[in-house]
């Protein structure tokens, strides 16, 4: 499974690129406006840390706006990926920017109809919102499994599945249970997928007789 940040942060993104675990990055409005940066001079500086694929999401509502803003964000780098809104006019861009062979990232995805649309409109990643399902009292892992049975049952349909709005740890080992290709992170989510009290209580067992032996590797 690959990781993304989701996040502009970029210290958190130079420090989990350099640990190889992590192999591209998403933003979306919200996540631009909270970092207090030009939106533009963000995602460039996203690219120049990650080789990977760099989501930057276009905020006009009709296909022809929006396949503009994708067509200008896309020439910051080539490995921005245009992210368009589940919505008629979102998969209408995705259609004409996909076809243009930009990488296109379908977000705010709710239902496997949807995700069935998006991949027919050429998007390189769709992003099914777990945590927003679960807050309204549904199974966000429902979806990551319908989606993954309906794409597994046409091998011509090349979407990728990106789990969004993943919230903890819990979410992460489902969604690779149930095959999603990639799930996007928050900081804080990535640091403790690596994190284990017993992995620390053990270590430092390990130590502490180690250091008794008096012994040395080097
Ligand atoms: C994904 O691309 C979105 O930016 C993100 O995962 C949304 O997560 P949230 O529901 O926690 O805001």
């Amino acid at each position: 499974m690959k990781f993304f940040i989701d996040s502009a942060d970029i210290e958190a993104i130079e420090k989990f690129t350099k640990s190889g675990m992590v192999d591209g990055v998403t933003t979306n409005p919200s996540i631009i406006a909270k970092s207090g940066k030009d939106f533009k001079d963000v995602i460039k500086e996203i690219c120049s840390i990650t080789p990977g694929p760099v989501s930057a999401e276009v905020t006009a509502t009709n296909a022809e706006g929006m396949i503009e803003e994708g067509l200008v964000l896309s020439k910051i780098a080539k490995n921005v990926a245009i992210k368009v809104p589940l919505t008629w006019a979102g998969l209408e861009a995705c259609k004409t920017l996909s076809d243009k062979d930009i990488m296109i990232n379908v977000t705010l995805c709710f239902s496997a109809t949807q995700a069935l649309l998006a991949a027919k409109a050429g998007a390189t990643f769709i992003s099914p919102f777990i945590g927003r399902l679960d807050d309204i009292g549904e199974d966000g892992m429902d979806l990551i499994r319908d989606i993954k049975t309906i794409y597994d049952n046409y091998p011509n349909l090349k979407t990728e599945i990106l789990a969004a709005s993943v919230r903890n740890i819990e979410h992460v080992k489902k969604a690779a249970i149930y095959g999603a290709d990639i799930s996007t992170l928050p900081p804080q989510v990535v640091s403790e997928l690596a994190i284990h009290p017993l992995t620390d209580k053990g270590l430092k067992a390990f130590l502490d007789d180690w250091k008794n032996s008096g012994q040395k590797i080097l």
